[in-house]
């Protein structure tokens, strides 16, 4: 029986602009660019499309169809499907729990520097002295990391089609139209010729192994795969949606977010000289190097942010929708009191990120095969453990109970359901179903852990 409270989604371009509200976020603008210049540029941006293409398009397909066949948040998707599989779904809330509690100390960042520059925009002598000053606090960027999570909240309490809908049918055109004007003016910088051709031309040598992970754990970052958020975001689907269609428009405009995203950055930065340095750094330090050397840089600037914004609330919206899901309907509890306690929680951890990131040094055990058992900051832990381990494992997880257990033939009955599967696509779907998405999860997979990728 279905709860009668049970949320749905309006419309069917609300839904598409919500779960691409998911999908599009830090790992996008934040992530992508600087992984695309570690890994050799083009030759990274094949593979990563690759990847989407046949295992992000075939797990995103995938949880949206458990999602839709069950009509139960991720815990209660999988007992109804097959008890003794619940434990995916509560793998999936508990990685949602880390990824939200370090994704929102770093919407906060963002935040602080929205305010920065509609303050004047003064970093003082240096970007990076000011960045990690800033992280170096205690209360300043917990403060910010709260009053993100408080937001968040705020929106999820207002419901699936009146609140998570809304805010994606305004924000996510108005991050694409952002999007493009920085790009526009990247792009027509003296000296960006040489980031286009980087963007342009492969360089296979440069990839290896630690290029395929980092493309595979970047894919489902950026997809919100295997922590059972797209299959949450199915659930409230009526059974016309074409599943099929709807899952390729989310892939699709995930990846021209972030191939945006790279035509925005990597040119700038080149023309610029900066370094094009990864993680933290690179969008809190360089780009704001950056656009204070370009002209009219201070308002690209603060509409860079602002865009970061829109990106990150969108996302970490959906991570504790999946939460708030899983908690009412499982336990029968208000929506209301979900959602705040488990954003409390989450809160709670995100401030040991917050204090590993800069104030204290706070660190936790990590085992691979090259170092053994190490330890290694607990800010890194907390990605590492949830880009590289958990996510994937989660999307394999998916794979094999839908390719195996509830079958191929279960899956895709119910995708017809809601329209045409083309026939090219259900092929290659159930056949990444059954053999390519596990095989191809569990050698990288082994990889990361065997080198120690991180
Ligand atoms: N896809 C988001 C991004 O690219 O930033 C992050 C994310 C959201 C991951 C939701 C996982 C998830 F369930």
């Amino acid at each position: 029986m279905q709860p009668k409270h049970r949320g749905q989604w309006a419309t069917n371009l609300g839904f598409i602009l919500a779960a691409a509200g998911s999908a599009v976020g830090l790992g996008n603008i934040w992530k992508f660019p600087g992984k695309v210049g570690e890994n050799g540029g083009a030759a990274f941006i094949i593979v990563y499309l690759a990847i989407v293409l046949i295992l992000g398009y075939t797990v995103m397909l995938t949880e949206l169809t458990v999602g839709r066949a069950t009509q139960k948040n991720t815990v209660g998707a999988f007992r109804q499907l097959d008890r003794r599989f619940t434990w995916i779904g509560v793998l999936g809330v508990i990685t949602g729990f880390f990824v939200l509690s370090y994704y929102s100390v770093v919407g906060g960042w963002v935040m602080k520097y929205i305010v920065t520059y509609l303050t004047g925009g003064d970093f003082g002598l240096s970007h990076e002295g000011y960045f990690n000053q800033f992280i170096a606090k205690i209360g300043e960027p917990v403060g910010w990391h709260l009053l993100f999570m408080a937001i968040v909240v705020l929106v999820v309490l207002k419901g699936v089609s009146g609140g998570i809908e809304k805010v994606g049918k305004v924000f996510m055109p108005a991050l694409f139209l952002f999007l493009i004007l920085i790009a526009i003016r990247s792009l027509t910088l003296d000296g960006a010729q040489e980031g286009i051709r980087f963007l342009l031309r492969p360089d296979f040598s440069s990839l290896g192994v630690k290029g395929f992970a980092a493309a595979l754990g970047q894919a489902f970052f950026s997809l919100s795969l295997g922590m059972g958020v797209m299959c949450t975001y199915g659930s409230y689907l009526p059974k016309n949606e074409n599943l099929s269609k709807s899952a390729l428009i989310i892939c699709g405009l995930d990846s021209l977010v972030a191939l945006i995203s790279a035509a925005a950055i990597i040119p700038a930065v080149f023309s610029t000289g900066a370094d094009l340095g990864m993680g933290s750094g690179f969008a809190f330090i360089s780009l704001p190097g950056i656009f204070e050397k370009m002209p009219a840089g201070y308002f690209f600037g603060l509409l860079f942010f602002i865009m970061l914004f829109f990106a990150a609330l969108t996302s970490a919206i959906s991570i504790l929708e999946g939460t708030v899901a899983f908690i009412s309907e499982e336990f029968r509890i208000k929506r209301a009191t979900a959602a705040i306690a488990s954003a409390a929680a989450m809160a709670l951890a995100g401030i040991g990120y917050s204090l590993a990131s800069g104030a204290v040094n706070l660190r936790a055990p990590w085992f691979d095969f090259v170092n053994g058992w190490h330890m290694i900051s607990l800010a890194t832990w907390m990605e590492l453990l949830t880009d590289n381990l958990l996510m994937p494992l989660g999307g394999l997880a998916f794979c094999i109970f839908a390719g195996w257990m509830w079958g191929v033939k279960n899956a895709v009955a119910e995708v017809e359901q809601g329209g045409k599967f083309k026939f090219y696509l259900k092929t290659m779907f159930s056949v990444s179903l059954k053999y390519i998405c596990p095989a191809a999860i569990v050698i990288i997979l082994f990889f990361t852990v065997g080198l120690g990728i991180g």
